[in-house]
């Protein structure tokens, strides 16, 4: 990439990825076959159909995504499944509510932190699951499940779509409290409603589910990626630019709208999307990640190059997760003023950004790459892009219509 375009234009988001992995498992609990429309073309997709498939499900297409797991031939997410993706647990409350049993591998540490599955575990064994852990497989077995009061210690998200999958089919009604109330949880709340479920309460702290069953297939379009969109809005403030974000779900983007504006960006809802301008210089920002409606750990990386710009000194605090500073060396290595201390993070603004070669670690400590791109001097050149394409459709195509320089090489015996 070559830095200093301020961006111009429209860009369209795609589904979210967060919301499309439970709800492609969501099929698991249903004979019939359900239609997933506006589903993000993507590495985690891709591997979430594999895994799918694997288990028997079949799954056809890409933005429209088929899937039927009337006849299921495995029980089990294999450690190459997990340890390439998280999300795999995803399929452990549905295995087990419909098929009363389930072998998932034990997803272990990650680049952003620990990310234990205990409340996972906890909830399924409080609706009469028998839990056990062995050579690093989780073993999940119940004849049917019963409903049961569940407390989470924290809110989780995928903790919670797994519970509230696995009470859908459950006998009797669940209630599950601190729930996380993340819009990716009350869409999959929405379609399993949609396929014959009785949840009440998803988007707040206590969901009820009334369990059923059976459920029935369905088709549903996803809603649109709220952290993609968020990823452009900065794109669109720190280039100083003026960008309309399209169909994307103004209400999902709240805090992420306000740190914008209170940085000196002008933000308006317009017909068909969000405008984004900004004109003179940006101010600091202080930002606590929070669980939703909070502002959101998976935009934290992207504030931070918008805080190493902007005047002032910021404040950034990571409540979420203990390791995702990764960006921090690769931005300092850029010319970013930035001090870690524990999860805190100081930044001394006004940093004149230079391009360099720097290493993309996971998810969202990419995207904060290539922003930071968008306003280096010089080239910039991101490597490990797979990490992006894991959660991001083709960022260059999309980045390229609104004026920026930036395309993907492969460059002969390098790391890509
Ligand atoms: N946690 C536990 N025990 C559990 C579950 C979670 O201690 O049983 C802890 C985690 O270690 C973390 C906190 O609870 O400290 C919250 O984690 P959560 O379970 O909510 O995260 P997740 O469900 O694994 C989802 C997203 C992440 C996003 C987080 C937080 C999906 C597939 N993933 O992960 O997305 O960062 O919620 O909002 O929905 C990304 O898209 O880049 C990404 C990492």
């Amino acid at each position: 990439m070559e830095g200093g375009q301020r961006l111009r234009g429209e860009v369209r988001i795609s589904g979210a990825k967060n919301a499309a992995l439970p709800i492609l498992c969501s099929s698991i609990l249903t004979a019939g076959e359900c239609t997933f429309h506006n589903v993000p073309v993507l590495n985690d997709i891709r591997t979430m159909g594999k895994l799918l498939a694997q288990l028997g499900c079949t799954v056809e297409g890409e933005r429209t995504v088929k899937i039927s797991a009337a006849k299921l031939t495995s029980l089990e997410a294999p450690y190459e499944m997990v340890k390439t993706m998280r999300a795999s647990v995803l399929v452990l409350g549905p295995l087990v509510a419909r098929h009363g049993k389930a072998r998932v591998s034990l997803p272990g540490g990650c680049a952003i932190g620990a990310r234990p599955i205990d409340q996972h575990l906890k909830g399924l064994e409080a609706m009469g699951a028998k839990i056990a852990l062995n050579h690093g497989y989780v073993e999940a077995k119940a004849k049917r499940l019963t409903g049961a009061r569940i407390v989470c210690d924290i809110p989780t998200v995928t903790g919670t779509e797994n519970l509230m999958m696995a009470a859908a089919l459950a006998r009797g009604r669940s209630v599950i409290e601190n729930a996380a109330r993340e819009p990716e949880v009350e869409e999959l709340a929405r379609v399993l409603n949609k396929m014959g479920a009785k949840i009440h309460g998803a988007g707040t702290p206590v969901i009820d589910v009334d369990g059923v069953d059976e459920l029935h297939a369905i088709e549903h379009a996803i809603i649109p990626d709220r952290i993609e969109a968020g990823t452009f809005m900065v794109a669109a403030a720190i280039t100083r630019g003026d960008v309309l974000v399209r169909d994307c779900l103004p209400e999902h983007l709240d805090a992420v709208i306000a740190k914008l504006r209170a940085a000196g960006a002008e933000v308006t809802a317009e017909k068909g999307g969000l405008r984004v301008r900004a004109k003179g210089d940006l101010t600091a920002v202080d930002i606590t990640t929070q669980p939703y409606p909070g502002f959101p750990t998976d935009m934290q990386a992207q504030f931070m190059v918008l805080a190493a710009v902007a005047a002032g000194q910021s404040v950034i605090t990571e409540t979420i997760f203990e390791n995702r500073y990764m960006h921090v060396q690769e931005l300092a290595r850029m010319g970013a003023e930035i001090h870690v201390d524990g999860r805190t993070s100081i930044i001394r603004g006004k940093a004149k950004l230079s391009g360099t070669t720097v290493m993309a670690t996971d998810l969202r400590a990419s995207a904060s790459l290539v922003l930071a791109g968008l306003v280096a001097t010089g080239k910039t050149e991101v490597l490990r892009v797979y990490h992006l394409d894991r959660g991001y459709e083709k960022i260059e195509k999309k980045l390229r219509p609104l004026g920026a320089n930036i395309k993907r090489v492969r460059v002969k015996g390098r790391e890509q």
